[in-house]
């Protein structure tokens, strides 16, 4: 077992004075801008990252180029993810030149790896600011000894297995919020990186939970997403804690129109949650379940701890018990030494599962995992052929899956007026997908019904129903 540092509650104290000192400093930053890269988990940080800023009395800024803090929330997950994070860091150190008072901030799962420390002290001096995933709750105090010091802070912990309650949040959205049950992973799957960088796997206590829970209903808020990296295996680690089903069922009881959770992990998918789901109308029918192969012998690499018939019969199960529900998947192609054979099986999973949608990759060695030390990484191209490929193949699938929901009726949570057309409103159907439809902007952060009459590649339109 491992040990979980939960902060107690005077380090927290400490915590906030020193935001009080940054706050009546006379050099603190006036303004920030966050930019965020990665997962759900990463999004909801920078919402906790923007409300201790707030807390310190530093104000949102419109643009980056403008603004005193600039905090760069990374991800590691994949190369690109990586580059395209160290790119705009490096983009930035021009606009620095011309506002030298500007701070430039670093922090998320990709300050977290091995080696990272060293390379910023020598590669990236221009980074003032620097903290992993497991100390930021420490910001204010980081941000007060920018100030004092005159110098760069980089305080990149190896202790990640923190858990830390009560940080302020700045939500993006007032109808609909992110509230995290668990912290860290301890799958290991071979190709991943997130186990080294977001550590241990930790579950918030439950009272904490509900307690967040009641508190976003309260303020007005309409769906609540369950965050974790493994939901499914909610309080594994704490013996006196409850099961993720029965999470669900005392959240669902804090007066929430709907819930969602995500990432869920196979091989925990439990016959309890599967029955909560058909019980609980409150739960969307929609469940985000990473297969990331349709081959055995890649699962075992993968070290998934599922064979394909076990994932296959519990999307029947699943479908079985709570008709009409939606599925969506991760999936990755190109892994070591994947035979086209072995890829055709992902395709063909896909085939009889038929997914609303899909979001696929393409293996990205990750140093510091097991996969990426295994012979015969594949040639790029074939890994490009294939992702193609397995696209086509889910594209038809959505398009089909979209088009037969014709006539029917979606509950939709209004998001916003549309993106593309500035006469309609958007949002979410129960099983995630987006609808497009017209209406009246008094509808926003509500409920509607609508009746879908069409179908994009990925969106659905429709009309308000009376
Ligand atoms: N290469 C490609 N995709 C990866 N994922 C995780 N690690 C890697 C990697 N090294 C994908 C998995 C996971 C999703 C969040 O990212 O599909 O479910
Ligand atoms: Fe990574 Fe596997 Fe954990 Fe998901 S379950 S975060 S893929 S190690």
């Amino acid at each position: 077992m491992y040990d979980i540092h939960r902060i107690s509650p005077e380090e927290l104290q400490h915590q906030q004075l020193f935001a009080q000192q940054v706050r009546f400093h006379p050099d603190r930053p006036q303004t920030y801008y966050i930019v965020t890269y990665g997962c759900q988990m990463n999004a909801h940080d920078s919402e906790i990252i923007a409300g201790m800023l707030e807390e310190m009395g530093i104000m949102p800024a419109q643009d980056r180029t403008q603004a005193d803090l600039v905090m760069h929330n990374t991800c590691c997950i994949r190369e690109n993810a990586e580059r395209k994070a160290l790119g705009n860091v490096t983009w930035l150190k021009e606009i620095k030149k011309e506002r030298p008072q500007m701070l430039i901030g670093v922090c998320g799962c990709m300050i977290q790896q091995e080696r990272m420390a060293a390379k910023l002290l020598k590669q990236y001096p221009f980074v003032d600011l620097a903290f992993g995933t497991g100390n930021l709750y420490r910001l204010p105090e980081y941000l007060l000894d920018v100030l004092n010091e005159k110098q760069r802070v980089i305080r990149i912990d190896k202790d990640m297995n923190t858990v830390a309650e009560g940080l302020p949040i700045r939500y993006e959205s007032p109808t609909k919020a992110y509230l995290t049950i668990a912290y860290g992973c301890n799958n290991f799957c071979s190709y991943c990186i997130v186990p080294y960088v977001r550590g241990r796997e930790r579950s918030r206590l439950s009272d904490d939970i509900v307690k967040e829970a009641e508190g976003l209903v309260a303020s007005g808020v309409k769906e609540i997403t369950l965050l974790g990296q493994n939901v499914n295996s909610y309080g594994s680690d704490n013996s006196d804690e409850i099961s993720f089903a029965r999470l669900l069922h005392r959240v669902s009881q804090t007066g929430i129109e709907r819930i969602r959770f995500m990432t869920s992990h196979p091989k925990d998918l439990s016959d309890e949650l599967i029955r909560e789901m058909a019980e609980n109308p409150v739960i969307a029918p929609h469940f985000h379940l990473p297969v990331q192969s349709g081959n055995n012998r890649i699962l075992h690499e993968m070290n998934r701890q599922y064979k394909r018939e076990h994932y296959l019969e519990r999307v029947q199960t699943l479908r079985k018990a709570v008709p009409g529900i939606g599925l969506t998947t991760d999936l990755i192609v190109g892994f070591p030494g994947e035979t086209e054979e072995e890829f055709m099986d992902t395709v063909s999973l896909v085939e009889e599962v038929r997914y609303d949608s899909a979001f696929t990759f393409i293996y990205s060695p990750r140093k510091g995992t097991k996969a990426a030390d295994m012979p015969s990484q594949l040639d790029p191209a074939v890994a490009s052929e294939r992702i193609e490929r397995l696209i086509a193949v889910q594209e038809r699938i959505t398009g089909e899956i979209l088009a037969g929901m014709k006539g029917s009726v979606s509950r939709v949570l209004v998001e916003g007026v549309s993106r593309r057309r500035e006469t309609q409103l958007t949002g979410k159907s129960e099983r995630n997908i987006n609808v497009n439809f017209n209406g009246d902007p008094s509808d926003i952060g509500r409920f509607v019904n609508v009746r879908i009459t069409g179908a994009g590649s990925n969106t659905l339109r429709g009309e308000k129903e009376d």
